[in-house]
């Protein structure tokens, strides 16, 4: 039995923006399940919902800062959660990145500076808390500094670090170094120095043991200039302890057997009930009720690498096609403005949600017919395996985890009953245009798409594959 320090920045459903609260949220339960010794570590945010009240546990002392921790649990599991508790820091409304009108914590660095300070305290047992981990399991940049100040420490536990997006660095002026007081040993271009600023993410990726990042051909994508933003050839000259391991989904919470979101629950066997989902998102959005008009989906953060701007070049086209489009997100002003305007002009074909609605989500994936995905860059994705699972088709970009999940529809994936999507090549609008009118045809072959559906619906998206190969990397190092 290994016990692991899991550390994230969000973990659902204590407090989501985006998978990688997903992951934090069922990886864990998933060790936990294989007899793994896990906690998670994270901020205590005061939006945290559905614990249990924090449970305190000790006070801490780093950088001049008395920082409590307290205990919980992740809600319907017995995975023990450490929220590292410093009001000054995150006793604010708003989400872990932002304030409630979407800007940047100004004082983000030293948050997650603070953050990681107390990770290594825990980490290196100096917490009063009878417990050192053999592994610390770190995730993205606001964990970076982690396995870099632990390779300052004599008997430290051996350190882990996923990448779940390279597109987010946690990059600051050089002058923030001093003023967070970080150990002069670090700052040098071997170091978490990038360019003359300070760099999170270099933390994990230059000290960790191994890194590993949530698809194997993301994995590949950002040792080029395209993915690697200023890294690749850091990620390059460290090939050989970084891996691609897919991420799984939580089987419990997307299940449309069992989700208590959705208006009939149903099954490959069953999958009529599907209908019924349909018609109530339709009645639900305001798009007149028509069970033979397919339904397209798209949730996501509205940001430039969800290949949006794919979507909205293509709208004019696609309104003149018999189809409804509906999408749930929140991010870029101008592109929430732009998907407004076309929902005004569109009433009949287009209905735009803006913000964030965890239930619409689920109704969403259960009422689709098919699920657009066209992302510019995907390090895995998850809503492309919820999709599958719910029988709804995904359209998706051969990019990263998309590529590594979604098996495109062609006559030979068709005979050997792999076909779950449709898979595009080039991140340009004509390609997603084709690809949709694909769908269409596919679509309108009522056994084809049939048979598409119960492929998807029979993929095994769990987490215990792919724990499994994390547990393997945590023997080894
Ligand atoms: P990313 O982490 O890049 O945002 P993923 O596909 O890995 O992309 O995960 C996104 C997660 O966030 C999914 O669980 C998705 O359903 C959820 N999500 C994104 N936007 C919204 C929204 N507006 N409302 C509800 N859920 C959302
Ligand atoms: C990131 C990526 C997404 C991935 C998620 C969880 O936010 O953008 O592709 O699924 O992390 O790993």
């Amino acid at each position: 039995m290994k016990k692991i320090l899991f550390a994230s920045s969000e973990t659902h459903p204590l407090i989501k923006t985006g998978g990688l609260a997903d992951v934090a949220g069922s990886l864990p339960v998933a060790l936990s399940e294989l007899g793994q010794d896990i906690r998670i570590i994270m901020p205590n945010y005061q939006a945290i919902k559905n614990c249990e009240p924090g449970r305190f546990l000790c006070t801490v002392r780093v950088n001049n800062c008395d920082v409590n921790l307290l205990e919980t649990r992740l809600p319907d599991s017995e995975v023990p959660v450490w929220l590292v508790d410093y009001p000054p820091f995150f006793g604010f409304s708003g989400n872990p990145y932002l304030d409630d009108t979407g800007k940047p914590w100004p004082d983000i660095g030293d948050r997650f500076a603070l953050f990681c300070r107390i990770v290594v305290e825990v980490a290196m047992n100096r917490a009063y808390l009878d417990w050192k981990p053999d592994v610390v399991h770190c995730n993205d940049w606001q964990t970076g500094l982690v396995p870099a100040l632990l390779s300052l420490e004599e008997y430290r536990p051996a350190t882990l670090f996923t990448i779940h997006n390279m597109a987010y660095q946690g990059l600051f002026p050089g002058s923030a170094y001093t003023l967070l007081n970080l150990p002069g040993q670090l700052w040098h271009p071997d170091g978490v120095e990038y360019h003359g600023m300070l760099s999170f993410i270099k933390g994990g990726l230059r000290f960790a043991d191994r890194i590993t990042t949530v698809s194997p051909t993301y994995a590949q994508e950002i040792q080029k200039p395209e993915f690697g933003y200023g890294l690749e050839g850091l990620l390059a000259y460290r090939r050989d302890y970084l891996s691609g391991i897919i991420n799984g989904i939580d089987t419990t919470v997307w299940n449309p057997e069992k989700d208590a979101y959705i208006s009939q629950n149903y099954s490959a066997k069953t999958l009529t009930g599907k209908q019924q989902n349909k018609t109530a998102l339709q009645e639900q959005l305001g798009l007149p009720i028509n069970p033979d008009l397919p339904l397209f989906a798209l949730i996501g953060r509205l940001v430039d690498q969800k290949g949006i701007d794919l979507v909205l070049s293509c709208l004019p086209e696609i309104t003149s096609l018999p189809l409804q489009f509906t999408l749930l997100g929140s991010g870029d002003k101008s592109i929430e403005l732009k998907l407004q305007d076309f929902a005004r002009l569109y009433p009949e074909k287009i209905a735009i949600t803006i913000g964030y609605n965890e239930p619409l989500a689920h109704q969403m994936e259960a009422g689709a017919d098919i699920f657009l995905m066209p992302s510019r860059f995907e390090p895995c994705g998850l809503n492309q395996m919820y999709s599958q699972r719910y029988g709804t088709i995904p359209i998706v970009r051969k990019t990263g985890g998309l590529a590594d999940t979604v098996v495109d529809s062609l006559p030979e994936s068709m005979t050997n009953g792999t076909a779950s999507g449709i898979v595009f090549n080039d991140a340009v609008a004509a390609a997603l245009h084709e690809a949709i009118k694909r769908s269409l045809i596919l679509y309108t072959d009522k056994s084809t798409w049939k048979k598409i559906q119960r492929n998807a619906m029979g993929k095994d998206f769990s987490w215990l594959n792919s724990a499994s190969q994390y547990l393997a990397l945590y023997e080894e190092i």
